[in-house]
């Protein structure tokens, strides 16, 4: 079945170098984003974008903590503003390809990092009115600066707005077995081996990307390649489907 309402988690590492500061993958953004577009003016489907932070927001995160013992104001505003250029270049793609997209900083809807926490309603009205909303992970202020996860606000954007898909996409084929092989179906007690440990992700990565997946109660849950999202979004059976 092709998704009617669906929230596409664009993930940092699919979108950013993760290797390289403030590094944008053009070509794979806009691949994603022209497969998004292409599947938005054919089928008209609601759509919610959620991007994470990648070579932005984590590698921020990462520099601070080395420094000092919690996010303080000073890099909450410096958080800010790294992950608000990412979210600008998203959403400069996204319109240039034609979506009408509208653009939701996390630290305006949420108050603390618990996604729970948010208030979705602009999202929901953006919806009714036929726009297509975009948030990502963010730094808000909760007595400390503290992490609100682009998965988890995915998560819970998905069950607010009863969405039959959400897809993770990502810069591998969907979860990989310790010989880098495809998983194509997942259930909670399947136990995921981690491929690159060198990688950083300051919300918990891959394994808590699907710990948190199983929390959605979405039909069609997916983490796959940003190459395959148009392939997903008409309902073929690509990356890894979790199964609840
Ligand atoms: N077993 C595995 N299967 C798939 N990806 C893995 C695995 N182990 C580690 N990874 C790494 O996890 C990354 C995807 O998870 P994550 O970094 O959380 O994605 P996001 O881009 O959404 O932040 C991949 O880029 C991959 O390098
Ligand atoms: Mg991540």
């Amino acid at each position: 079945m092709s998704c009617k309402n669906v929230v596409i988690k664009l993930g940092g590492s699919l979108i950013t170098d993760k290797s390289n500061p403030r590094t944008i993958k053009w070509d794979a953004l806009k691949n994603a984003i022209d497969q998004i577009a292409n599947y938005y003016s054919r089928f008209g489907p609601k759509i919610v974008i959620v991007h994470g932070g990648g070579s932005f927001g984590h590698y921020e995160v990462e520099r601070i903590k080395k420094n000092k013992s919690f996010i303080d104001k000073i890099s909450v505003s410096e958080i800010q503003e790294s992950m608000l250029m990412l979210a600008l270049a998203v959403l400069k793609l996204l319109v240039d390809s034609g979506i009408p997209a509208l653009l939701h900083p996390a630290h305006t809807i949420c108050n603390t990092n618990d996604a729970k926490s948010c208030n979705y309603t602009p999202i929901i009205r953006d919806l009714d009115n036929g726009f297509v909303p975009v948030t990502y992970g963010d730094a808000v202020f909760d007595s400390e600066g503290k992490i609100i996860s682009g998965d988890d606000l995915s998560v819970e954007i998905s069950n607010v707005i009863n969405s039959d898909c959400l897809f993770f996409a990502t810069d591998v084929e969907g979860v990989l077995d310790e010989k880098g092989k495809l998983i194509r179906e997942i259930n909670k007690n399947y136990k995921i081996t981690i491929i690159n440990k060198a990688e950083f992700d300051v919300t918990g990565g891959i394994i808590g990307k699907i710990n948190k997946a199983f929390n959605s109660s979405s039909k069609n849950i997916r983490i796959l390649s940003g190459e395959k999202l148009f392939n997903a979004l008409i309902g073929e059976n690509v990356g890894t489907k979790i199964i609840k």
